[in-house]
């Protein structure tokens, strides 16, 4: 995957403009001398005015119609190209938020799944640069324009500026990965380290996840045990994290911030992947989310946590890039695997099971006390939206609304803030709307949120850890 330049978007516009507006017209006119042809024939010998009148109408349909239709297909074509060009791209980033990017504009992108929000210095959205593009060009040419190349607008108001740039510069970038969203920093800057833990209000004895491209960027920071090897082996890209020991060099210490220990995985996105690897440095990113809140599995979701500011003492939020929802939904599963045994300090999609699995031995799995200890980011109370959480639930309280899972009881389906994790009882897919879920039932005001039970296996296990923490003041 690689970010289009402005050039390539010009390129594209050209070859389009081939493809769909002088090629259909040469068509039109080969079918209009066919028809034509058609027509002396049908009038030299005996035709009927009918079959003549016929032909007429065919050759008129022809000429027009042929140009018209592969036009109008054209620009529906272009309008999803376009959409999925700047998704694929990495350019729908919102770029420079405050005041250019309208949060309705966020969201329709995000229903149509394809993120095609872009934002430059005189660009309110796509909708919105079109128009300023309208005003500027005379109507006829841009009603051909508008039919075919949607390429010129997205060129124009792309500015060259990129992702790396704003990384490179100390600020804070946030991007999609498999699990949810992450708020990156460049691993080589303690300044744009410190902005992290500004910007997420986060305590500062909490350390981050190093991002790399790939697990030999990896060895070039921590030291992999037998059971590090494997599992890298196994699970990355993937949603893994591992916890190894930091070697002894400049810009492992950065990373781990001085600790013996670090943390790092390999995500499984393009979009990471991509941005690591043009950055050339390992990214340090937590959840984009305010310190002990809701992950983001949406760009919105970032947007609501940090804007409409995106900035404050001591940090600044720069970019967003919008993929759309992170598949697996929730972060991560956290493995220590210094000792002789694996031990899980949270858990994620990877499950224990998976894992033993693949090395042959029992994982530990540390209770939330002596957790906290080894990881201090492994509070008791996390997670948590505004309203109370309540888990395992079956009767229904005052002012609440319900997480669902399976099949809605029926003494709940008058409630109107239900939110169904599953219908069909599928643990992947609970885990996928897990905090879409809590978000949207706190936008909607509830005081209490309850929970119905979710089978602890599997997934559920992870699903279950989190729910608990979110409930945890109840
Ligand atoms: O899926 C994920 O892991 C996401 C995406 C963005 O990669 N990241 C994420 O980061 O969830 P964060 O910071 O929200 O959670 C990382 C957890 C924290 O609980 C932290 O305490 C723990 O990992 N952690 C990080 N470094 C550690 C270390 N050296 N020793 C023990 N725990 C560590
Ligand atoms: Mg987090």
């Amino acid at each position: 995957m690689s970010i289009l330049s402005k050039s390539a978007y010009y390129a594209k516009a050209g070859i389009k403009f081939v493809m769909r507006i002088v090629l259909p017209f040469i068509a039109g006119i080969f079918f209009n001398w066919v028809f034509a042809l058609v027509f002396f024939i049908n009038w030299l010998g005996d035709a009927t005015w009918k079959s003549s009148i016929f032909t007429i109408l065919l050759t008129g349909l022809f000429l027009v119609g042929f140009p018209f239709a592969y036009l109008w297909l054209g620009r529906i074509n272009a309008l999803r190209q376009g959409a999925a060009g700047l998704y694929q791209s990495g350019h729908n980033t919102i770029e420079k938020l405050v005041g250019n990017v309208t949060k309705a504009a966020v969201i329709s992108s995000q229903t149509t799944g394809l993120g095609a929000v872009f934002a430059g210095d005189k660009v309110k959205n796509k909708k919105g640069f079109i128009k300023n593009l309208e005003e500027k060009l005379p109507r006829p040419i841009y009603f051909i324009l508008s039919f075919v190349l949607e390429e010129i607008p997205i060129a124009a108001a792309l500015k060259e500026v990129s992702e790396t740039t704003e990384l490179k510069k100390e600020n804070l970038v946030a991007f999609p990965t498999e699990t949810v969203y992450g708020l990156g920093a460049i691993g080589n800057s303690t300044n744009a380290i410190k902005s992290i833990y500004a910007a997420k209000k986060r305590p500062l004895n909490n350390p981050l996840i190093a991002h790399a491209y790939s697990k030999k960027q990896a060895e070039k920071y921590i030291d992999f045990t037998e059971i590090a090897e494997v599992l890298a082996n196994k699970f990355w890209p993937g949603p893994l994290t591992i916890i190894a020991q930091t070697k002894n060099n400049e810009y492992s210490k950065i990373l781990s911030q001085g600790k013996s220990s670090l943390a790092m995985r390999v995500p499984s996105h393009p979009v990471a992947l991509d941005l690591i690897k043009r950055v050339n440095v390992p990214i340090l990113a937590p959840s984009a989310n305010l310190s002990g809140g809701v992950s983001p599995t949406l760009a919105e979701h970032v947007i609501n946590d940090f804007g409409p500011a995106f900035k404050g003492h001591g940090w600044e939020l720069s970019k967003i890039i919008n993929y759309g929802s992170c598949t697996v939904g929730i972060e991560s599963t956290v493995l220590d695997c210094r000792g002789e045994k694996p031990i899980i300090l949270r858990h994620g999609f990877i499950t224990a099971e998976m894992i033993s699995d693949f090395v042959k031995l029992d994982v530990l799995d540390l209770k939330n006390e002596k957790t906290e200890l080894i990881s201090p980011g492994l509070l008791k109370s996390h997670y948590s939206p505004k309203a109370n959480v309540f888990i395992n639930q079956n009767k229904s309280m005052v002012n609440s609304g319900w997480l669902t899972f399976g099949n809605t009881p029926k003494s709940l389906q008058k409630n109107k803030n239900l939110f169904n994790l599953s219908p069909t009882k599928n643990l992947f897919q609970a885990c996928f709307l897990l905090y879409s879920g809590l978000r949207y039932l706190d936008s909607q005001g509830v005081k209490n949120i309850q929970v119905m039970p979710i089978p602890n296996e599997g997934v559920g296990v992870a699903i279950n850890d989190r729910l608990k923490r979110a409930s945890y003041k109840n």
